[in-house]
């Protein structure tokens, strides 16, 4: 609260954290990668742990040590976060997709090492890709009508050609159908920085509340608006 006490709000409840970015092979040696630091999904697993939820944290290539007390599942390629994700949100109050999910996956994994080809300085091989699948929005389609899990998405934004990064983020909100979006104008860059600005909209757009600060003071504002849209206790 205010005076700096902690508040054990998510006692009983159980969190399925995505933190980190995920990484799509092409060969034996080479990803496509993000920049995701996994830092924002990690503060949310410590916020969370310590409002007292027990955590299951997700982690797509994440240099950090684990949070006392969370669950790690560790993963590599959006497919990895894909199964862990189905194979856990049933068993949870909220999933948070903090995590930075490789939009594109190359068509096909080389087995073998993809050389140059010597005889031509000039040649590049041509990287076929195919796209993920949303987990966030698969996640939110498998809920259906039931109230379990509540569900939280993040929306990194750029503005531009006439339309604002909250402009985009209020769209997104809608297309993606969680309850939460919590939205992040990186116009001027973020990815590793310690501190952050967010606005949190819910699905149909509307802002509720905005956050700027710490990742861990970003991340309990997230858990503030969270706490409310948890499913009933049964
Ligand atoms: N997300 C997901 N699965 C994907 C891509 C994104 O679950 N294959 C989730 C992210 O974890 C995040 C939210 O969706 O919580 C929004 O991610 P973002 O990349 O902003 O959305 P996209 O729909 O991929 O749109 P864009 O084309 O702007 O990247
Ligand atoms: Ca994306």
């Amino acid at each position: 609260d205010e005076r700096g006490a902690v508040v054990r709000d998510l006692v009983g409840r159980e969190l399925l954290i995505t933190a980190g970015g995920t990484r799509e092979d092409l060969d034996p040696v080479r990803f496509l990668a993000n920049h995701s630091s996994g830092r924002q999904g990690w503060a949310l697993a410590h916020a969370a742990l310590v409002r007292g939820a027990r955590v299951r944290l997700a982690a797509a290539n994440v240099a950090l040590e684990t949070p006392p007390g969370a669950q790690r599942l560790d993963l590599g390629s959006a497919a990895e976060l894909a199964e862990t994700v189905a194979a856990h949100r049933g068993k949870v109050d909220a999933l948070v997709m903090a995590a930075a999910v490789a939009d594109f996956t190359a068509a096909g994994k080389s087995d073998a090492k993809i050389k140059k080809d010597e005889s031509d300085p000039d040649s590049v091989p041509t990287l076929a890709l195919r796209r993920t699948e949303d987990i966030l929005r698969s996640s939110v389609l498998d809920r259906g009508d039931a109230e379990r899990p509540a569900i939280v998405g993040f929306a990194a934004e750029t503005g531009g050609d006439g339309v604002s990064a909250l402009e985009l983020a209020r769209a997104k909100a809608r297309r993606k159908g969680a309850d939460l979006l919590v939205f992040n104008d990186v116009t001027s860059g973020v990815f590793g920085a310690a501190d952050n600005a967010v606005r949190i909209l819910d699905r149909e757009g509307e802002e509720l509340a905005t956050a700027e600060g710490t990742k861990t003071q970003v991340a309990h504002a997230v858990l503030d608006e969270l706490v409310g849209r948890l499913p009933q206790v049964p």
